[in-house]
């Protein structure tokens, strides 16, 4: 019942020629209709890669892998919820794990910034996952459970259903270690579990949550065969139109 959502994340890769060769060859190609499809470029590349979405007969959208949560204003290097939204962008990535290291994002801002997406009809892709030790101090359910309380805070009943979360555990990001499918499934099972807790059972069973940390053509198929998976937010394998179209593809 619930669309599969394959999701590139280019992070700080691919400058506008190479966003323009990667966006033609992924137009060019047969992608399963059935599953929402969308890479989120860095901002110098939006434009060019809408207009090149724009000009193709195509199912692919795409957004951004951040945002400030005001509208306007000085907030020198920002980039606001209107201004993606006045290029059409879809998705916007929020609390990925690197802003929150690197930039030293924490809840109470990232809470700001789904609250702004919601509220401009962007759609926040919210990233939550535990560290390492985390997971081995047995902690990672706590640690999922305290971000998604508070990166959610006062989203409505009406809006989460919109909201995408990224099961993205920090050990398996960018370190070819995959969570195993029983693994990425437990975690899934019980954001779900908690978003019944948090608004209710319908909402809970409408909520798309994606897995995320080493997703490739190898591991696809058994991470969304998962009853809780339903989708993939991918970092190195959607640089390459050839891995990327066959996670898009993963049930052909
Ligand atoms: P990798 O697929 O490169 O591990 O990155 C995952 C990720 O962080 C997507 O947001």
């Amino acid at each position: 019942m619930r669309k599969p959502i394959i999701v590139g994340n280019w992070k700080m890769n691919l400058g506008v020629k190479e966003a323009k060769k990667l966006v033609d060859e992924l137009t060019s190609m047969d992608l399963d209709k059935n599953v929402e499809q969308g890479i989120c470029v860095p901002f110098v590349d939006l434009t060019t890669v809408k207009e090149i979405l724009e000009s193709k007969d195509t199912l692919i959208s795409f957004g951004a892998q951040n945002m400030y949560f005001e509208e306007s204003g000085a907030y020198t290097g920002e980039i606001s919820p209107t201004m993606l939204k006045e290029i059409n962008a879809k998705y916007v990535i929020l609390g990925h794990s690197e802003r929150r290291e690197y930039f030293k994002e924490d809840d109470e801002l990232i809470n700001k910034k789904v609250l702004s997406a919601l509220s401009h009809d962007l759609i926040p892709i919210l990233c939550v996952g535990e560290t390492l030790s985390e997971r081995e101090e047995g902690n990672a359910k706590d640690k999922v459970s305290s971000q998604i309380k508070s990166d959610l805070k006062d989203v409505s009943k009406e809006e989460i259903e919109k909201v995408v979360i990224a099961y993205e555990p920090i050990w398996a990001i960018g370190t070819g270690k995959t969570a195993s499918s029983d693994d990425a499934e437990d975690m899934c099972k019980y954001i779900r579990n908690l978003i019944e807790e948090l608004y209710t059972y319908e909402e809970s069973q409408k909520v798309r949550i994606q897995y995320g940390g080493s997703m490739k053509p190898e591991n696809v198929k058994e991470l969304l065969a998962k009853e809780n998976i339903d989708g993939g937010l991918i970092g190195g394998a959607s640089l390459k139109a050839d891995s990327f179209s066959k996670l898009i593809n993963f049930s052909k």
